[in-house]
């Protein structure tokens, strides 16, 4: 039957499909690697909903389009999409292209493959296992189990469902039937994962403890005591601490060494979620942040973030070495992990995760380790360190900036104090004044096109930006750039 039918599209004509994939391929790297990473051309090209719906074509019809309309709907794709990597991208905590790790992704992508079985994913197998060696050794484990996970949140929850699996193995069968009411314990400026993983596992966000943290965002180990013997007065029985290194607003770094002293006594498990900042460890110069971090049961860390692998690159590493994931996850499904296969069946590494098919996201981050070596991105985060600084030191010289806090990572937090309000501080209504000043400079760059950084309120600190130093390919020109535009956005206010 279809032999005899006419194929629609490209199927069944590899000349063509290869021809239509070399257009694409000329327009990724026209469009995103050359102009999105060009400073002269915008970083988002900003239209309202209604507008784009248009511009896109978005509707799915019966019929199917030409190809040089599809390759038009890839160009509009491109246009109307935020340009991560642009040199003016300090949205997100990640930004930035790296050649070798988008390499890794092309060809991960192309290969289309499921990272469960050595059957299917050979390669991915050996090489995923080496790069969790790699990132163990960095925490400082010669040995260990770990994943890598869709995301830093996922990672979170995987620890929070290991540390609950291992002290109350039952619940895995018996669900929450088998476990008292549980506490676990994060500073007030950990992640929002910790509170979904929470809820989403069961535990239920009121088994969250907030412990207070001090001024410059770490937590206070003293607190932690005090929370740990509120809960149990309270009948909760603590299980775990998530201390947070890097902490995604201003960037702090808790005291491991205290909150792991603080676990060892109270016999709870030490998940650090380093999502953001475990890629300091790579620096011999900074790491000393991160002091202690051997001795937590498992971290959480995205090399997606600080060392631009792109997303998604999240490792959960562990020091468990007696299968952990396995007994707390594997469903042992037979149509997939026969054990009677011909070789290693500890190779399929699939029953470890709750996923049935997932991503390889090993590839992107090896073949970068691979050009750049180890030195190269310690260089990277030396440089990010460097650059932030530079920016807190051009930011002092100028009348309208205001740094939140002296920081020690590569968040810059600060106010844009405009022209109106300078010198106004002790005034009545200057916080609520200068509140709204961070959305309008974020409405002006946006629909200018000219930059791209987050604000926040925290606390009772009224907005104020968030700028990320992550973009490896971010000069002192970049920083100058920065503050002149903000300057200029905000001269009339
Ligand atoms: C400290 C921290 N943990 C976890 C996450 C979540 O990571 P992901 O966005 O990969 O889920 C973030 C994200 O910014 C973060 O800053």
């Amino acid at each position: 039957m279809a032999d005899s039918q006419p194929l629609l599209s490209l199927d069944g004509d590899p000349v063509a499909a290869e021809a239509f994939l070399q257009d694409v391929f000329r327009i990724v790297v026209d469009e995103v690697i050359r102009k999105g990473t060009n400073a002269s051309e915008k970083v988002c090209e900003w239209k309202e909903p209604e507008e784009l719906k248009q511009l896109l074509d978005l509707e799915l019809r019966h019929e199917g389009e030409s190809q040089e309309q599809i390759l038009e709907h890839c160009r509009a794709v491109i246009r109307y999409s935020v340009k991560t990597c642009h040199p003016r991208f300090f949205n997100q905590l990640f930004s930035g292209l790296d050649p070798h790790a988008l390499a890794g992704r092309i060809v991960t992508e192309s290969l289309n493959t499921s990272q469960y079985t050595y059957e299917i994913a050979p390669v991915f197998v050996l090489m995923e296992e080496e790069v969790l060696k790699k990132l163990r050794a960095l925490v400082g484990w010669s040995s260990g189990d770990g994943v890598f996970c869709p995301g830093g949140s996922i990672s979170n929850m995987y620890a929070l469902n290991l540390a609950r699996y291992q002290r109350y193995p039952d619940c895995k069968q018996r669900g929450l039937r088998a476990l008292p009411p549980l506490a676990l314990f994060t500073s007030k400026e950990c992640h929002y994962s910790i509170k979904k993983g929470a809820a989403f596992l069961g535990l239920g966000t009121d088994s969250v403890r907030m412990v207070k943290a001090d001024e410059r965002g770490k937590m206070i180990p003293e607190d932690l005591e005090r929370q740990i013997s509120l809960a149990k007065a309270e009948g909760a029985v603590p299980f775990l601490v998530s201390a947070t290194s890097g902490t995604t607003v201003l960037g702090a770094f808790d005291p491991l060494e205290a909150i792991a002293d603080v676990c060892q006594h109270h016999g709870l498990w030490l998940h650090v979620d380093a999502a953001w900042g475990g890629s300091v460890l790579l620096s011999q110069t900074h790491r000393h942040l991160l002091a202690g971090i051997q001795r937590a049961d498992s971290v959480a860390w995205n090399p997606h973030k600080l060392l631009s692998a792109g997303l998604q690159c999240s490792a959960l590493l562990l020091r468990d070495t007696s299968n952990l994931l396995k007994r707390c996850h594997g469903s042992q499904a037979s149509y997939l992990f026969q054990q009677d296969k011909f070789y290693d069946v500890a190779l399929d590494t699939g029953d470890k995760v709750v996923q049935c098919g997932r991503r390889v996201d090993c590839l992107k981050l090896w073949l970068m380790w691979k050009a750049q070596g180890g030195q190269g991105l310690e260089r990277r985060v030396d440089q990010a360190f460097a650059l932030a600084r530079y920016l807190v030191e051009e930011l002092k010289k100028r009348e309208g900036f205001e740094l939140v806090m002296e920081p020690e990572f590569v968040n810059v937090c600060f106010w844009f104090v405009p022209p109106s309000l300078r010198g106004k501080k002790g005034s009545p209504d200057y916080s609520e004044r200068l509140s709204k000043v961070a959305p309008i400079l974020k409405e002006r760059m946006v629909r200018k096109g000219s930059m791209m950084i987050g604000y926040q309120p925290h606390g009772p600190l009224s907005n104020f930006f968030r700028m990320v130093v992550a973009n490896p390919a971010l000069t002192r020109a970049d920083m100058d750039f920065l503050l002149n535009e903000l300057e200029w956005l905000g001269q009339d206010l």
